[in-house]
């Protein structure tokens, strides 16, 4: 469809102008080019990254773009202007923001995510709505960057923008995130071109652990054996990184936790296995889980530490492995 081709390319001209117009103000903004160098951005990240600012205006983007003879109903299309409730004018949607561009794979500005620098308002992060070129769950913020580094090595999946830019800043630049979602198969789908062993980092909270949960099935669906990277308590990976620095980043990688790892610990969270109840309905959990394996050597491998964490015996553990009837899937 032809008409639909030109709608298309005019939304990402008219995204990457807009681009253009935020990086500027950027350096226009004192207050917002510190906040970033006080997040420990320096300027070289900030291009690679084509970070921006949308300026405290209602109408500075709409005139910019109006100027350059953009008409308002393709600015509302590219999810940039918003119509106000009484339907005679138009207004920016993000204003007063730290604008992070979302691009394609080929290098297109597809959408933006924008962060408030102004604690007092909501939400913190603001992205673009979906668009004829926007859908976030065919999107992965950073790899048009990372995809350049991963070389069939490593690639990390962490939960927001500022974790992807940071942990680049870190020199770890084989990062991406999921954009405010949940991880979608077409996502990991997206992942699966790279051919590298796959890394969840998300942060290490209660969101972040169930968010790890999901993403790690869906992972597996499509065939991907993930490791978890594990920080400490509540943070995420911005926040690790410029604590402890990279090469302490670099250990949590290689003490990354196994898919059955990460698991047992999280199943373990729900049991109180001091008692001989919680050693029990904890076992038969696992042992649920762990008919999934298809590898003698790495199903002994965990009933041995099954057995060691409760004290029941490796036989006990392999009968309820092998016998029971699978009424799971
Ligand atoms: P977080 O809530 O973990 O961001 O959301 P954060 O680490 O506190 O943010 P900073 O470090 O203070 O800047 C992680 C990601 O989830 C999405 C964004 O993509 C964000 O980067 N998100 C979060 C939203 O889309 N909307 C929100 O209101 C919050
Ligand atoms: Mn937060
Ligand atoms: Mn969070
Ligand atoms: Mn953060
Ligand atoms: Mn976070």
């Amino acid at each position: 469809n032809i008409e639909l081709e030109k709608t298309k390319n005019r939304l990402y001209e008219i995204n990457r102008e807009a681009a253009i117009y935020f990086y500027k103000n950027l350096f226009n903004n004192g207050n917002a080019f510190k906040y970033l160098l006080n997040r420990g951005i320096n300027e070289e990240t900030i291009k690679k990254f084509g970070i921006g600012y949308s300026p405290d205006s209602w109408n500075g983007l709409l005139y910019y773009l109006k100027g350059k003879n953009y008409s308002e109903d393709e600015l509302e299309k590219a999810g940039l202007i918003i119509k106000h409730r009484d339907g005679t004018r138009y207004y920016d949607r993000f204003r007063n923001r730290i604008m992070f561009p979302i691009m394609s794979t080929n290098k297109k500005v597809i959408g933006f995510g924008g962060r408030t620098i102004d604690i007092n308002s909501q939400p913190k992060y603001l992205n673009s709505p979906e668009t004829l070129v926007f859908s976030k769950g065919i999107n992965l913020y950073g790899l048009n960057i990372a995809k350049e580094y991963i070389r069939g090595q490593k690639i990390i999946l962490v939960e927001g923008y500022m974790d992807v830019i940071s942990l680049y800043r870190n020199g770890i630049n084989y990062c991406v995130a999921s954009l405010g979602t949940a991880l979608t198969t077409n996502q990991v789908k997206l992942l699966k071109r790279y051919n590298a062993q796959v890394y969840t980092c998300y942060d290490c909270d209660e969101a972040g652990m169930k968010a790890t949960d999901k993403a790690l099935d869906i992972l597996k669906e499509e065939g991907i054996n993930p490791k978890v990277i594990m920080l400490g308590e509540g943070m995420d990976p911005d926040e690790y990184i410029k604590i402890y620095g990279s090469n302490e980043f670099k250990k949590r990688i290689d003490n990354a936790l196994s898919y059955m790892d990460f698991k047992i610990q999280r199943i373990k969270l729900k049991y109180n296995i001091s008692t001989t109840e919680g050693k029990i309905d904890f076992t038969k959990n696992i042992a649920k889980l762990l008919k999934q394996f298809k590898s003698p050597i790495e199903l002994d491998a965990y009933i041995k530490k099954v057995s060691e964490d409760t004290n029941i015996s490796i036989e006990a553990i392999k009968k309820e492995v092998f016998n029971k009837e699978d009424n799971s899937t």
